[in-house]
Formats: structure tokens, sequence, C-alpha cells
């Protein structure tokens, strides 16, 4: 059951993926997180693999940046290939001045300046959030693994190089934590296609301090969301059976 960007059987993806942005990371956590890991698609270097976590069956996709590449993995993914869940797993910039770099952040809601969400859902009028009991189940994890979990609203932008000076002051009045590029496409489409999904964000920059992650911070920061994605990931299956 192949489609145009994942060349793949129905049956070679676990129910539940893990969605890096980065290809290379995907290969990074088939590598050093799963056991019996196998590549199941390659199509223009989007790696795919399924394999065990504790003995849980988990995929791992990448969505590529932003929002139209992490939309067509993901309808791909929940339109043909029996995915119930989609978890993304990705870095963002900080807004608020109460998150340090290596925080993580779970959105409990999210905005955009695309015009996906309208155009998807057909209404000008929406939420887009996660799964309310995969987001609660995420932070009660949070809480039992001792970690520094912030869950709110994060910003799902269009641009990278962000011309609005005022933006990052706007984003704080209004109690918005971070930006990030891909979320929006996912929560809008869990919703058109009545499936389940979450994002996982780690704080790699601070936008007001400019303060960024080392190349070895960021790979520890990433390993500490990885693992906990993983648990989140594996209680989700439990959960959808
Ligand atoms: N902007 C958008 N996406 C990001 C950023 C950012 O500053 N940092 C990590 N992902």
């Amino acid at each position: 059951m192949s489609t145009p960007h994942i060349d793949a059987e129905a049956s070679d993806f676990a129910r539940v993926v893990l969605m890096p942005g980065d290809p290379r990371r995907a290969t990074y956590i088939a590598e050093n997180y799963l056991e019996d890991s196998r590549l199941i698609t390659d199509v223009r270097n989007a790696v795919g693999y399924t394999g065990l976590y504790e003995g849980t069956e988990i995929s791992i996709m990448p969505s590529g940046m932003g929002m139209p590449s992490a939309a067509i993995y993901i309808t791909e993914l929940y339109r043909s290939f029996d995915v119930e869940t989609i978890i993304r797993i990705g870095t963002a910039g900080g807004f608020s001045p109460e998150l340090e770099l290596r925080d993580m952040v779970v959105a409990s809601g999210c905005i955009t300046n695309s015009r996906m969400p309208e155009l998807l859902l057909g209404e000008s009028e929406y939420d887009l959030t996660p799964t309310s009991s995969l987001l609660n189940a995420a932070v009660d994890l949070g809480h039992e693994t001792g970690l520094n979990l912030h869950s709110g609203t994060i910003f799902t932008s269009d641009i990278f190089y962000e011309p609005d000076e005022g933006l990052n002051s706007r984003m704080i009045e209004d109690g918005v934590l971070c930006v990030e590029m891909e979320t929006a496409a996912l929560y809008a489409l869990a919703e058109v296609e009545q499936k389940r999904a979450l994002s996982l964000v780690t704080i790699s920059d601070h936008l007001t301090s400019g303060a960024h992650l080392s190349p070895e911070e960021r790979q520890s920061t990433l390993d500490e969301m990885i693992s906990f994605s993983m648990k989140v990931a594996a209680k989700e299956a439990e959960v959808i059976g």
C-alpha cells in the first residue's frame, strides 16, 4: 500500500508513530532506542523505521521541516497506513522568559499564521488541540519521571526568519510559550482524519535572549526528550490496544 511519499505496506507501521523533523534523527532514534528496528521506507531520504521499545512496537517517521512537508507524511500515515497516533518530537524557539533552554513543552494548544488549518477544516474559527487523554497521559508521566514539563499554547509559524520585530513581545503578552513549524498541521489533520496526536518540543534557542544550545547540549537534551517520548508512545500503544 505505497503512497507517493511512503513506500511500505500498511502492516509495516506500528499504530503509534514518533515523528521528529530531521530524518537523521529518525535513524538515531531507531538505532539507539529500538530493538530489532528495520527500515521500512526511504523515499526522498525520509527514512521510516519500525522496532520494539520494551516489547512494544513503535514506528519512527520524519516530518521534514515546515507544515507542507509534515502534512504530506501525516496525511499519508493516517489515511493509508492504519496509523492511529502521531507524536511529534521537535525543537522550538522559546518566547516566554519562564522557559529555559532544554525545557520540554507539551503543546496543549496551538496558534498559527498559516491558512492550512482553515483550508483543511473548512472554517475560520477552530481550535488546534491534541488528543486530551494523550496530553493528560504525557503530563502525568512527566510528573512521575520528575521532568520539568511545561504545558501550554505554542505558535506554529510558516516563517523561520521572522521579519516582524514586534512578534516576540506580543507572543509573550499572549502567554504563548514557543515557536516551531509543524504542530498546527498535525493537530488540524488529526481532527480532519479523526485520529490521535500530540506535540512535544524542547527549547533549543531563546528568541528574547538569543541563547542557544551547544551541539553537545542539543544531543543530550534530545536524548531526554526521546526517552520521555518513548514512554509516552508505549503508554499510548497500551491505551489504544
Ligand atoms: N523558529 C521556528 N522554528 C524553530 C525555532 C525558531 O526559532 N527554533 C527551533 N525551531
